[in-house]
């Protein structure tokens, strides 16, 4: 055999495994990768990490699994009770002590109560390591109905809220020489998702604006990660926007219906955050397979989306 043969054949054998890695994966190749080989999150225990929209779905999974890890935790949404019922779960775990843990409510669209808040984590723990920016609203509306305040209303708590309080920390971050600041987008910040016009603006804005700063910090030992899962089950359709201003969706996600369990999500985000992975995508096919379509091959995966799209996403949330 030549060398040219040899080389061919290696090249075939290398595509066969991926191609069979990414039928049977959840996540992207790097993540799963990451998650059998790389850092476990152990390496996070007595990390400082802050998660917003902690008391409900991936943020409160996401405080257990770092709890487990040994994470100082500071856990910020609105609802107090939730937060201190998250909060004694996370120290059932036997990791942590009752000081380890700071349930800090705070309603993110008071943009003036942010610097106070990092003021009091400061005071507490004296760092930050990790800030997750999860809490966020979803939206299901057409395009040509929706009201231009819900597109405000939604750009507040998805966007500007996450710039407003990334901006807080990040200057403490670079006192010290390090930080990760961490997103939580969606598969919708990489696909135009239809039916979620501004749910899918705000997250492909996170991803712009959280892009851009990656490049700069990245000689200054700040880390920036995107997390994009697809379908989880949570309570996000509970409090969704609709295409009216005020509305609120009011839905319970089914057991039954095609989603990731919230467990599983929030153990991949961990992966991702113990590695620093600079973006994760978190889904089943053939949502997956759509990204990794839309990434690597967008004209073909442009073309397929507008035919299917629609149809998908309208089947998707009829549970069929
Ligand atoms: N579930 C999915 O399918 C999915 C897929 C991709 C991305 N995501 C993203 O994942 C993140 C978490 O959502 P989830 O699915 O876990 O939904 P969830 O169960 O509804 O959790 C949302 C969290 O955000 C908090 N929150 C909402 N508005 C807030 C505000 N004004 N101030 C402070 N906290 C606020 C909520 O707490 P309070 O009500 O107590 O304030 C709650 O803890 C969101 O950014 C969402 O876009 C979800």
């Amino acid at each position: 055999m030549d060398f040219c043969t040899a080389i061919e054949i290696l090249a075939v054998a290398v595509a066969v495994i991926q191609i069979l890695r990414l039928i049977f994966t959840d996540c992207d190749l790097q993540l799963q990768w990451a998650e059998k080989f790389g850092q476990s999150t152990g390496v996070l225990a007595r990390k400082v990490v802050w998660i917003t929209g902690a008391s409900s779905g991936i943020g409160e999974y996401l405080a257990y699994e770092l709890a487990k890890a040994g994470c100082r935790l500071i856990l910020t949404a609105r609802r107090e009770e939730e937060l201190q019922r998250v909060k004694k779960q996370c120290l059932s775990f036997g990791s942590l002590l009752d000081e380890d843990i700071l349930v800090l409510p705070l309603d993110l669209l008071q943009f003036d109560r942010h610097r106070p808040a990092v003021e009091e984590v400061i005071a507490r723990y004296k760092q930050i390591d990790v800030l997750v920016n999860n809490a966020g609203r979803s939206q299901r509306a057409a395009w040509e109905k929706t009201d231009l305040q819900v597109d405000r209303e939604m750009l507040e708590i998805n966007v500007l809220s996450v710039l407003s309080l990334t901006k807080q920390v990040l200057p403490r971050m670079l006192d010290r020489g390090q930080g990760h600041i961490v997103n939580m987008s969606s598969v919708a910040g990489k696909v135009g998702a239809p039916l979620s016009g501004s749910y899918t603006g705000a997250k492909h804005a996170i991803q712009g604006w959280f892009n851009a700063l990656r490049m700069e910090m990245y000689s200054r030992n700040i880390s920036v990660t995107n997390l994009c899962p697809g379908p989880v089950f949570s309570n996000l359709l509970k409090g969704s926007f609709t295409e009216k201003t005020g509305e609120v969706l009011d839905v319970e996600m089914k057991e039954g219906e095609k989603r990731m369990s919230t467990e599983r999500c929030a153990r991949l985000c961990a992966v991702a955050i113990a590695n620093r992975l600079d973006e994760v995508w978190i889904s089943q096919h053939p949502i997956l397979l759509g990204v990794y379509l839309s990434q690597y091959m967008p004209t073909i995966g442009t073309w397929l989306l507008k035919r299917v799209g629609v149809k998908v996403v309208s089947r998707f949330r009829e549970g069929k």
